[in-house]
């Protein structure tokens, strides 16, 4: 059985911006975690080309809109590459098997009867490529997400008979695991007790689409065609792509981890278009909150959007990890304040993480000749020890509920006390009488084994400094022995050579 996470398929009218940045480093360390604990994990991201919005994109830049696509694209690509996202799939909705399962999907919404032709009258934002719901003086009312006019619509378009599907939805959203958090699932069924309307899901003013079969002046809507990039991803490379492939590739989705504006897409649409062509609903939807910026909404007017290619090239993966998965928590907003983030780089992974593991090595460099003490009591409980205990257990309920805020400061809970161990303990103090050595190796023994256990815990959200605390530690982690039996107290192994110690992590300055 696979586990399927998903970002969205990012729009591909500019580069990536912070807030696709934070989603994909989000389901990249969710993916981390299910691999391993030993979950055949499909992680699934990509790019969304189609539509009006792309198709004026490229028009304003002058170049045809598949160039302008292939381009943005890549830099997407690129950057996740970059940024070392650990994704198995990357779709582009303009692939040419993406066009098949389209096809295909359509073919079996239209046999279950729910394809009609109608008349679309209504106001529209291309930026959200949506229409709004009667917005009083529409024609000087603006978007709330893109600051634009909104533009009148009068035309044919085929609909989707959503309304069929008001019992089933209502069944679907009534779970308290269908959509998280509970806020955005509240809001999600006030919404759908309004009751459901039919939508369009085709255009005939736009050229830049899939072409929906029989009806040559209109392309499917992009958001019909986009949400099918989740299923046309999973066996992406089959030259033969069927919705039937899909199923067998592990379809339904474990979880679509998305922002909050584009819930209704996924936790609505989507599942009533899925029950329609025969097929499973995802299993969870989660809407992640909004990112400001030193408390102000970013935007490209506002002259305040902050550039995360910057930020890579300034400071590193781990720090900008660090600040959006442990100091944001999963479904509230989230604010990117410089001086908070370089606070918490600096106490959190240099002075509490880094400076136990460097001050503890050096120690036992120095007192044990280079290497890991022995330890008589490896297998009698203390205290250190059951904290660790604890704190595993802890973060792994977090983790398996999507709190990884909370998973983080699990590990950071334990770096503290661990250093608080070693002060109580003063083992610089015990070294200097001989009868103690039996005791100072206990400490500096559990002080090093507690600080193994913080960088396997650190792996799938800082993946690069918990190798880095490993090699320090001599490199005990073994990819091919499941993770979860090496978080048990006690494998460090004594005598392993230490090496000369280095700092993990720079510290930041304030600029
Ligand atoms: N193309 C659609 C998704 C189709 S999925 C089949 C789309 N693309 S998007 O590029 O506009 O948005 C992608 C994601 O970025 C959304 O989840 C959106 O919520 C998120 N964000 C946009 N601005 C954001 C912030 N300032 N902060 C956090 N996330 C934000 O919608």
């Amino acid at each position: 059985m696979s586990f399927i996470i998903t970002t969205p398929l990012y729009y591909v009218n500019d580069k990536p911006h912070l807030g696709s940045v934070y989603t994909t480093i989000i389901c990249d360390s969710i993916a981390r975690y299910k691999r391993l604990i030993g979950e055949d994990v499909k992680f699934i991201t990509g790019v969304d080309e189609h539509g009006l919005k792309i198709q004026r994109t490229a028009i304003k830049k002058g170049v045809e809109p598949k160039i302008h696509c292939d381009e943005i694209s890549t830099i997407f690509k690129m950057n996740w590459k970059e940024w070392k996202i650990s994704f198995d799939k990357f779709i582009r909705t303009s692939d040419r098997n993406h066009a098949s399962i389209v096809n295909e999907f359509y073919r079996r919404v239209k046999d279950s009867g729910d394809i009609y032709m109608g008349v679309q009258k209504g106001w529209y934002c291309v930026g959200c490529e949506e229409f709004k719901d009667n917005p009083e003086n529409s024609s000087s009312y603006k978007c709330p997400i893109h600051q634009k006019n909104l533009e009148w619509r009068n035309e044919e378009n085929l609909f989707f008979r959503l309304s069929k599907y008001q019992n089933e939805i209502e069944k679907i959203i009534s779970k308290p695991a269908f959509i998280e958090p509970t806020e955005r699932r509240n809001e999600i069924i006030n919404f759908v007790s309004k009751g459901l309307k039919d939508f369009s899901i085709s255009r005939t003013n736009v050229s830049w689409g899939i072409p929906v079969p029989d009806n040559d002046k209109h392309t499917f809507y992009v958001w019909f065609d986009a949400l099918l990039g989740y299923i046309s991803a999973i066996n992406q490379d089959d030259a033969n792509q069927t919705l039937d492939n899909a199923i067998c590739g592990g379809w339904p989705a474990d979880i679509h981890l998305i922002g909050k504006d584009i819930l209704r897409f996924h936790a609505v649409y989507w599942p009533a278009m899925l029950i329609s062509a025969g097929m499973e609903v995802p299993k969870k939807v989660y809407g992640h909150g909004f990112l400001t910026r030193e408390g102000q909404k970013m935007g490209k007017s506002l002259g305040n959007v902050l550039d995360p290619e910057l930020l890579l090239t300034k400071y590193g993966r781990d720090p900008v990890r660090w600040y959006l998965i442990k100091d944001i928590s999963l479904g509230n907003d989230g604010d990117f304040q410089n001086q908070r983030f370089v606070d918490i780089t600096n106490n959190d992974l240099a002075n509490t993480i880094g400076n136990l593991l460097n001050r503890t090595s050096s120690m036992s460099r120095k007192w044990f000749n280079n290497k890991v003490p022995n330890n008589l009591n490896t297998s009698k409980e203390n205290k250190l020890s059951s904290l660790t205990k604890t704190k595993i257990t802890n973060y792994i309920n977090n983790f398996n509920r999507y709190k990884l805020d909370l998973a983080a400061n699990d590990v950071l809970d334990l770096a503290i006390n661990t250093n608080l161990y070693l002060n109580d303990n003063q083992p610089w103090n015990l070294v200097k009488d001989k009868s103690n050595l039996p005791i100072v190796e206990e400490i500096i023994y559990n002080v090093l084994e507690s600080t193994r256990i913080i960088g396997l815990l650190l792996l799938p959200i800082l993946p690069e400094l918990s190798e880095k605390i490993d090699s320090q530690l001599g490199n005990l982690y073994k990819k091919d022995i499941p993770w979860l039996s090496q978080l048990k107290w006690g494998l460090l192994i004594h005598d392993t050579e230490l090496p000369k110690p280095f700092p993990i992590i720079n510290k930041l300055d304030y600029d």
